[in-house]
């Protein structure tokens, strides 16, 4: 008996622990914690899960993988990703098949299963709509058009999309969605397994730039809401042409969306208060083009504002980000991170070269990031997204996930409490300089060997770096303290330089530790120097984080 009991232990003892060394910085999952939230200090954002910052180390599974048939084929996607945290969908139309008669056996086993696997959700609700349209709605909702009608066209033709304008669909969908929100409250309030929801799934129309129904045009003509003019800064009212001229439309429509999910995310939060986002079918970042070519009413960059002002219970504002190219992307990311809007990434292409721009974000002090359509399902989305899903394919996206999956809780505080900057390595490759504040300053090359300088001509030529072939590097960099910074990255090569506060001096490394935390306390592995300094700090794809401090004579 005793010997079968040891044995037992032994072996479970055996299985944690390769499951450990399978999935690094796996949390031990806390009871009774405060609930998930976002909050805002000094122009900065962290998302609390269980009362400390987390980082969303994301992974989005496709559409139909919303199904207990399918979970088995999603999770070991997560874990070869090395993801923490899975979006996931649970649509309207399977748990409220009939109408007041709900299902929650999806939601029930996804949240077990979860747990079992180490692995938070994000459940995205499709609602009203999905990327637009009403097809997750239940068939008593998306097929009777009287109870739901669908927006008026300009020309009097009926669209596809829903109408923001209707109080029936509106409290047919909020009475699921608080359904949904009281039964995770039952099921997983001390456990908090679900820590954000993302109520509908990329708003807006297509084909039409608002409602132009009678009773659409009536509230058009009425007066444009004092919580808009506030918010703009507005002191003279009058209709929504006489504000807004020719935006007027799309403001209308914009106004009129985010109130609409705003009432249902608030009703939700009332029972169950997760935090709640938005996700954004994007307009152009770069060229100023018309509502009629994007997803009016959505929350493109430039109604963020509106959307604020209309959605207080809509905590950040998050773009879908499939431009491939470095200019794009960035801009993207410039324009969410306007009005104090917390920087989350929901969806991104899981092709290689998303993969870097995970600097740019968590440099940006974003809260989380995750490519689109991780499950080894059978589908993939290229040429949106990558057409590679396999553990191979997913190598990019591990590569980065694992230098922030040991330290993503103290990451997440540091840049929090601290100045963070990132990079990814842009379309042309070439190096980028980053201004650490006025002492100091770092360069960023890529394609550089870890030994030497390319100017060197002895070999005749220089070998190319090998799994280079698309751009693939990038860097983060916290300050800890005057001369003391905390940097992570791959494929990239840091010359560390002076700034003008420090003019006149010579740079010397005071030491460059590579080390991890221990319950958020600093430990040193080993101290860089030598031939590992000599030609700037070059980071391969392996995993180093280091602690950099800086020193002049
Ligand atoms: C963005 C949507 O939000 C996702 O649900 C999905 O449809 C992708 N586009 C395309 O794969």
């Amino acid at each position: 008996m005793g010997l079968r009991v040891s044995r037992r232990l032994w072996m479970s003892v055996a299985v944690v622990s390769a499951a450990l060394s399978l999935v690094p910085a796996v949390e031990a999952w806390a009871q009774n914690k405060p609930l998930p939230q976002v909050v805002k200090k000094n122009g900065k954002a962290a998302l609390m899960v269980d009362g400390a910052p987390y980082l969303i180390l994301g992974a989005q599974a496709n559409n139909s993988s919303n199904y207990v048939a399918q979970l088995p084929k999603v999770w070991p996607a997560i874990k070869d990703i090395q993801a923490n945290t899975l979006e996931i969908p649970v649509a309207w139309e399977q748990i409220e098949p009939k109408e007041g008669q709900f299902d929650f056996a999806y939601v029930d086993e996804l949240v077990k299963q979860a747990r079992q696997n180490h692995v938070r959700l994000v459940l995205l609700w499709f609602g009203t709509w999905k990327n637009t349209s009403p097809n997750y709605t239940p068939d008593w909702v998306k097929l009777d058009n009287k109870r739901f009608p669908r927006i008026t066209k300009k020309d009097g033709t009926m669209s596809y999309c829903l109408s923001p304008m209707e109080r029936a669909t509106l409290e047919a969908d909020k009475k699921a969605f608080v359904a949904l929100m009281t039964h995770l409250k039952k099921i997983d309030g001390d456990q908090h397994t679900v820590i954000m929801i993302q109520p509908e799934n990329e708003s807006g129309t297509y084909g039409s730039v608002r409602d132009y129904s009678p009773k659409a045009e009536k509230v058009f003509n009425g007066p444009v809401p004092q919580a808009l003019l506030k918010k703009k800064g507005i002191s003279k009212g009058g209709t929504w042409s006489e504000v807004f001229g020719k935006h007027a439309d799309e403001y209308f429509h914009a106004w009129h969306i985010a109130s609409y999910i705003n009432e249902i995310a608030a009703a939700g939060r009332a029972v169950y208060d997760l935090p709640m986002y938005v996700n954004a079918a994007l307009r152009e970042p770069l060229i100023e083009v018309g509502p009629e070519t994007y997803s009016s009413g959505g929350p493109t960059h430039n109604v963020i504002d509106i959307y604020q002002a209309a959605a207080p219970a809509i905590d950040i504002i998050a773009p879908d980000i499939y431009k491939r190219d470095s200019a794009n992307y960035e801009a993207v990311l410039s324009l969410y991170s306007k009005f104090e809007n917390p920087l989350f990434v929901p969806e991104t292409g899981s092709d290689t070269e998303f993969a870097r721009y995970i600097f740019s974000v968590f440099g940006r002090g974003g809260i989380g990031f995750s490519p689109f359509g991780i499950d080894y399902t059978g589908y993939t989305n290229y040429p949106l997204g990558g057409k590679d899903m396999s553990p191979e394919g997913l190598k990019p996206f591990r590569e980065k996930y694992a230098l922030f999956a040991p330290v993503m809780r103290d990451w997440a505080k540091i840049a929090y409490e601290n100045p963070v900057w990132g990079v990814s390595e842009a379309d042309d490759r070439k190096p980028q300089k980053i201004d650490l504040g006025g002492k100091w300053t770092l360069d960023v090359l890529y394609g550089e060997w870890q030994f030497g300088l390319t100017e060197w001509t002895w070999l005749g030529k220089i070998d190319p770096v090998p799994g280079r072939e698309k751009p693939n590097g990038g860097v983060v960099v916290a300050q800890l303290s005057e001369d003391e910074f905390l940097v992570t990255g791959v494929h990239a090569r840091l010359n560390f330089g002076l700034g003008p506060k420090n003019k006149g001096k010579t740079l010397i490394f005071r030491s460059v530790e590579q080390g991890h935390f221990e319950n958020g306390q600093w430990v040193v592995d080993f101290v860089w120097n030598g031939d590992q300094t000599d030609y700037g700090l070059n980071l391969t794809g392996q995993p180093a984080v280091l602690k950099v401090k800086l020193a002049t004579y």
